[in-house]
């Protein structure tokens, strides 16, 4: 790497004493578009009506549910996760809605079941898209009406329980293909909200690894570790198939080997890489074509995507031609002040160094 870079991507580093950009409690929400998901999900909490969370496995939906409870005014301890990759119909039957004792062979004890453990509370149904298709009209029954029917009980019982599902399967195609009831569907995607994939908000990258370095450091009891820009700006460019659970545990792995005061570079990012198990087989070509592409999301304002386009444009000629400034200024095809002008307006510089 040329010194010139050096004073662009290097020049500043990760302050960890600096607070993280626009955290929420749980999490970090820098982006717009993830500013959008925050606001809908605090505007939908205190409703108490579903909520459908959608997006790829490590997206951020367990992250997002609890928000939602959190803010909805319900008991804090009243969040139960509950995951409906159930191995039989009985056995998720009687974990979500309980049973009475002797109600089966091996019911030996009264058990509530997860809705009635929750109730007041939220309970959130992970992996909607796997719930058995036996058990689907038995959820409808409980949200419509407000009451769980245990096995074995004569009469249904009044619940008070907030219904939020996640998935990362499309379950609009599973219901078109009537793997999903339609009419469950919808009743659970009153409010809908969408987590896009990293690599499609990349501006949240440098204040997650921040918020990642600090925890992991703290919990290992480290101190003054931090991202030197040239690697911070290698993280921004990866695709991250495993979106913040990936870059999380990458953060957890390169604090786990690093003494206090290590400021991380490049080669020991690609040292840690090459430590996390086998390379996966990847369409080199494939991995490329998609770095290139700049992705925005449709929803928003024309002036806030196009400042997207700007900056994701900027950070990949930068990193492209190791900072040199007049050869990025060539290649953008604008004059050096002009980039310069834009690099401030952007805040590409401290994006790249994190400050
Ligand atoms: N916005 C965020 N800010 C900080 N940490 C986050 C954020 N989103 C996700 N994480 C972290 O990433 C990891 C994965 O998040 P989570 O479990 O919520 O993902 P998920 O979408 O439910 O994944 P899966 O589909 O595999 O169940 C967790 O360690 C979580 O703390
Ligand atoms: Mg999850």
């Amino acid at each position: 790497m040329s010194p010139a870079s050096r004073t662009v991507l290097q020049r500043r580093t990760l302050d960890m004493s600096e607070p993280t950009r626009q955290r929420s409690g749980h999490g970090v929400f820098a982006s717009h578009a993830m500013q959008r998901v925050l606001r809908i999900a605090t505007e939908a909490a205190p409703s108490g009506i579903p909520v459908l969370i959608t997006g790829e496995s490590g997206t951020g939906k367990e992250v997002l549910a609890r928000i939602i409870h959190d803010r909805s005014g319900r008991p804090r301890e009243r969040f139960i996760p509950y995951n409906c990759t159930g191995t039989t119909c009985e056995i998720v039957d009687s974990q979500l809605f309980g049973h009475r004792r002797g109600s089966f062979t091996g019911a030996s004890e009264n058990a509530p079941g997860v809705i009635r453990s929750a109730d007041g509370g939220t309970v959130l149904l992970d992996e909607i898209g796997e719930l058995d298709a036996r058990i689907q009209p038995k959820l409808l029954r409980m949200i419509e009406n407000q009451e769980v029917h245990p096995v074995g009980q004569p009469r249904p019982s009044k619940v008070d329980v907030r219904i939020l599902a996640a998935t990362n399967a499309d379950i609009d195609q599973m219901v078109r293909d009537k793997r999903f009831r339609e009419d469950l569907f919808y009743r659970l995607n009153i409010i809908w909200i969408h987590i896009p994939p990293l690599r499609d908000h990349r501006e949240d990258i440098a204040p997650l690894t921040t918020h990642f370095l600090r925890r992991y450091a703290g919990e290992q009891n480290k101190r003054e570790i931090r991202m030197s820009g040239a690697a911070m700006g290698q993280l921004i460019e990866r695709d991250w198939p495993g979106n913040v659970r990936q870059l999380a545990n990458e953060i957890r792995r390169l604090v786990a080997f690093a003494k206090d005061g290590t400021v991380f570079t490049p080669d020991d990012l690609a040292r840690s890489t090459a430590s996390s198990g086998p390379p996966r087989s990847q369409n080199v070509a494939g991995a490329r074509s998609a770095r290139d592409k700049v992705t925005i999301s449709a929803d928003q304002p024309l002036p806030a995507a196009i400042e997207e386009v700007e900056r994701a444009l900027i950070i990949r000629v930068l990193l492209a031609v190791d900072g040199r400034r007049s050869a990025a200024a060539g290649r953008l095809g604008v004059s050096r002040k002009g980039l310069l002008l834009k690099r401030r307006r952007l805040n590409i510089d401290a994006l790249l160094a994190g400050d």
